[in-house]
């Protein structure tokens, strides 16, 4: 192995940097050449990439956030957008465009560095030939067969500071403060940042909420003499019988996920205040969870990650996912990630079409949740 190619797609997160870094300081002990296409398969599609070298662009990398080499969030080269000159739209199959690149410049292998979507498309080049490793990224921390993804740890970390934050602010004014987090569909980020920063709440996709128990929540702390009460709210959050909450619907026939999803923590903040008659406030945490630097604990399991990760090209091992199973590192095949033979939480409610890693119902954190009488909604 002489040459090999990096991406990282999808939304950023904590530890991209860390994980490139790994990988091109294993190649470089193996004596292996590092790239770095530039905005994911955008990159790829377009050819652009550039040389990523320990000494330049390469160095000071472990702590930064971001992607030096940049990412892009709704390339499916499978089913591009295409605007044609009359302004007409059209979806197209660029693929073989990108096999062509990945040959003609000899790349061996593809790292691609993202989260469900990014990985249908590796198993996808992976069917048509292309030697592709995966390394599960998103601080979602939903993708299948992997115990952790890296940048999670980041986001529950930034989430519980800013619970540690409203809780003082709270307790002050005697206000409900609601905290919506990220997630989609995954209620990780919520529950983690709910047991590390003690919130009387915790509203996630697995469990549909009933407001009504949340308010029963809030009134028997009353009753107790806490004027307070913090609520955590996973944006994926839908109460029983009804609807996400959605920001935007995005134009995208790309067959990507076209949905942004966010403002349930108003919903609920105002629902609550009606039904309590505290004053409730909510605050929607955001890009933050994403941004800036990675925990040490997101740089050490970016760096396993990533060494990892070359480890399994050294040896010949293409078309998998490196995983993080019961703290060791392994590899599971791309197909039983994304493809049709995936088996992945029955008990939270997964399906077929759906690729995600959601909390099982039989979860710890859900039992500790319970045992701290934490209110689930349910
Ligand atoms: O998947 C990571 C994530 O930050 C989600 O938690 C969130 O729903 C989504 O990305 C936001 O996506 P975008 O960057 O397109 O706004």
């Amino acid at each position: 192995m002489k040459k090999v190619a990096i991406l990282t797609n999808g939304g950023d997160a904590p530890g991209l940097n860390a994980v490139i870094r790994a990988i091109v300081k294993t190649a470089r002990t193996n004596g292996v050449e590092c790239y770095g296409f530039i905005e994911g398969y955008k990159g790829l599609l377009n050819n652009n990439f550039v040389k990523l070298d320990l000494d330049t662009n390469a160095s000071g990398l472990l702590h930064r956030g971001g992607t030096i080499i940049g990412t892009s969030n709704s390339t499916n080269v499978f089913n591009y957008k295409v605007v044609n000159e009359d302004g007409t739209i059209e979806y197209k199959d660029l693929s073989d465009k990108c096999i062509e690149n990945i040959k003609n410049n000899g790349f061996e292998c593809i790292f691609t560095l993202g989260g469900d979507g990014t990985q249908k498309s590796s198993r996808d080049f992976s069917l048509k030939g292309v030697n592709c490793i995966g390394v599960p990224k998103t601080i979602d921390n939903d993708v299948a067969h992997t115990d952790m993804t890296f940048g999670y740890n980041t986001a529950v970390s930034v989430a519980t500071e800013a619970i540690d934050r409203l809780h003082t602010t709270a307790e002050s004014h005697h206000r409900v403060m609601v905290l919506e987090v990220m997630g989609r569909y995954a209620g990780w980020i919520a529950l983690e940042s709910a047991i590390a920063g003690g919130a009387d709440a915790a509203l996630i996709p697995e469990i549909p909420y009933d407001i009504n128990k949340v308010v029963d929540k809030i009134n028997e702390r009353r009753a107790r003499g806490k004027e307070f009460s913090i609520v955590v709210v996973s944006e994926g959050a839908t109460p029983i019988n009804g609807n996400l909450v959605i920001k935007k619907k995005l134009e995208d026939g790309s067959g990507l996920d076209n949905i942004r999803l966010g403002g349930i923590g108003e919903v609920i903040a105002n629902e609550i205040e009606e039904l309590t008659g505290m004053v409730s406030r909510n605050t929607t945490l955001g890009y933050v969870q994403r941004g800036g630097t990675p925990s040490a604990f997101d740089r050490i399991l970016s760096t396993k990650y990533g060494t990892k990760a070359m480890e399994l090209a050294l040896e010949g091992i293409f078309n998998v996912l490196v995983t993080y199973k019961d703290g060791k590192m392994g590899y599971v095949s791309l197909e039983d990630v994304v493809g049709d033979n995936k088996v992945i939480g029955a008990a939270s409610g997964n399906t077929k079409e759906s690729n995600i890693r959601k909390i099982p119902l039989d979860d710890d954190l859900i039992r500790v949740a319970r045992d701290l009488g934490m209110s689930l909604g349910d």
